[in-house]
């Protein structure tokens, strides 16, 4: 094992009318002026605003309503939340929804607070906030795991970047499993397939020694795929869905990475793919990642040949290591097409004529990945994805 220091700051209230049952003792202690923060309508039409605004009501809150945070919420839309914040003099913010919601206002949390451009000074003078404003936050659409970390990913139009920025954790996050009921399946198996590549992108970094995160990874990994093929098969089978949002929450909360090298170098190209395009993250990441690892065959060839046998049952008689590890990678693509997953660039309808060498030459190369990958190399990738 790596030395590591391990402590959580986010208090996880699970299950169903968990936001019933303890959103009002925690809403006693923030203050008065909270900001509600939410995407493009969904809990407007689902019933979990009037629910949540009830809630806020009874606790005797002045509500000022952040609205209309996009999927890939971008810079524009944090200084937006971050005036509001200011000009409302909010004390607390509760954000209502996915990964996008919950992001931006890790950063509007950090922003709102701060006396300069928060892209500069993360960026520019490496210097991390240390002042919020105190969250929570219902979370409506499972799969990022954005709930339990305090890293926040943002689109700076301008700059063409979508990239990491560093605010603050939540205090506490509602999972209710019946608030992602009203998901549509398409966001379940993308976001479900996001919290799978957390959890390889944890597995695979370099150097590595198997140790107890990776073991409790393998399971992590063998519950998604199979509580994938399980909420395909029922859709409406909201145990098989609180497994996949427990596991989202599992592969983001650092356990996995406790003593581990990460690698994160396909969430890196899939990101500067979403600041050029916008696309979906979970869909990106599925067209990626097979045709990523066959470039990696040969220098994650134990940790592919590992996953063959502990996570997709390849029987390893007669097999060679690297026959276990090409099994792997097609054992994973093969799954990604099962699950109705896109496997091209043209399935998620990305144009033609997308800027791919810029997106290459933009992209953040990882140290913790097993090769180490050149913008060529990853600009070859991003064309056998077309
Ligand atoms: O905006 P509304 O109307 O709410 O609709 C949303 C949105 O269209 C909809 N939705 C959410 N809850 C719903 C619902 N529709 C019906 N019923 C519900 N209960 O779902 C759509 C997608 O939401 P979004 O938040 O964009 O998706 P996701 O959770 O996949 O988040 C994606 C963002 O998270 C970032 C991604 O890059 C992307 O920007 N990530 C954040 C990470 C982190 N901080 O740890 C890690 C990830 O690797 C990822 O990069
Ligand atoms: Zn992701």
């Amino acid at each position: 094992m790596n030395s590591f220091t391990y402590s959580y700051p986010v208090k996880v209230y699970f299950g169903e009318k968990a936001a019933q049952n303890h959103l009002a003792n925690e809403l006693a202690k923030a203050g008065d002026n909270v900001l509600l923060a939410y995407g493009g309508g969904s809990i407007r039409k689902n019933g979990v605003y009037d629910e949540l605004m009830g809630i806020l009501k009874a606790a005797g809150k002045t509500v000022t309503e952040f609205i209309g945070i996009m999927s890939n919420p971008t810079y524009a839309k944090v200084q937006e939340g971050a005036k509001l914040a200011r000009e409302n003099k909010i004390d607390f913010i509760l954000a209502v929804g996915g990964g996008s919601v919950i992001d931006c206002c890790k950063i509007v949390s950090a922003q709102a607070k701060l006396n300069q451009d928060i892209w500069d000074y993360e960026y520019a003078q490496h210097g991390q906030p240390t002042e919020f404003i105190p969250m929570g936050v219902v979370v409506t659409a499972f799969g990022t795991g954005a709930e339990m970390n305090n890293g926040a990913v943002i689109t700076h139009t301008k700059k063409m970047m979508k990239s990491p920025l560093w605010g603050a954790f939540y205090d506490f996050a509602i999972l209710d499993p019946a608030y992602t009921m009203t998901m549509p399946m398409k966001q379940v198996i993308s976001g479900a397939f996001d919290s799978l590549s957390h959890s390889m992108e944890t597995y695979m970094g370099s150097p590595r020694e198997v140790n107890l995160s990776d073991e409790i990874n393998e399971a992590t990994q063998r519950n998604i795929i199979r509580n994938i093929r399980a909420t395909l098969a029922n859709p409406d089978d909201i145990q098989t869905r609180s497994e996949l949002i427990w596991a989202a929450a599992m592969a983001e909360n650092g356990i996995l990475k406790i003593g581990k090298v990460t690698d994160f170098q396909c969430h890196m190209l899939e990101h500067q793919l979403g600041a050029y395009t916008d696309c979906n993250h979970g869909q990106g990441l599925a067209v990626l990642h097979p045709v990523l690892y066959r470039h990696m065959l040969p220098e994650a060839t134990p940790q592919f040949a590992r996953l063959a046998v502990e996570v997709w049952g390849i029987d390893p008689s007669g097999k060679s290591e690297s026959e276990l590890a090409n099994a792997f990678v097609d054992a994973l693509a093969a799954f990604i097409k099962e699950i109705g997953l896109p496997t091209t660039f043209a399935e998620m309808g990305i144009s033609e004529d997308t800027d791919l060498r810029a997106i290459a030459d933009t992209t953040i190369l990882t140290g913790g990945c097993a090769k180490k990958f050149t913008a060529d190399e990853l600009y070859n990738i991003l064309l056998e994805c077309r």
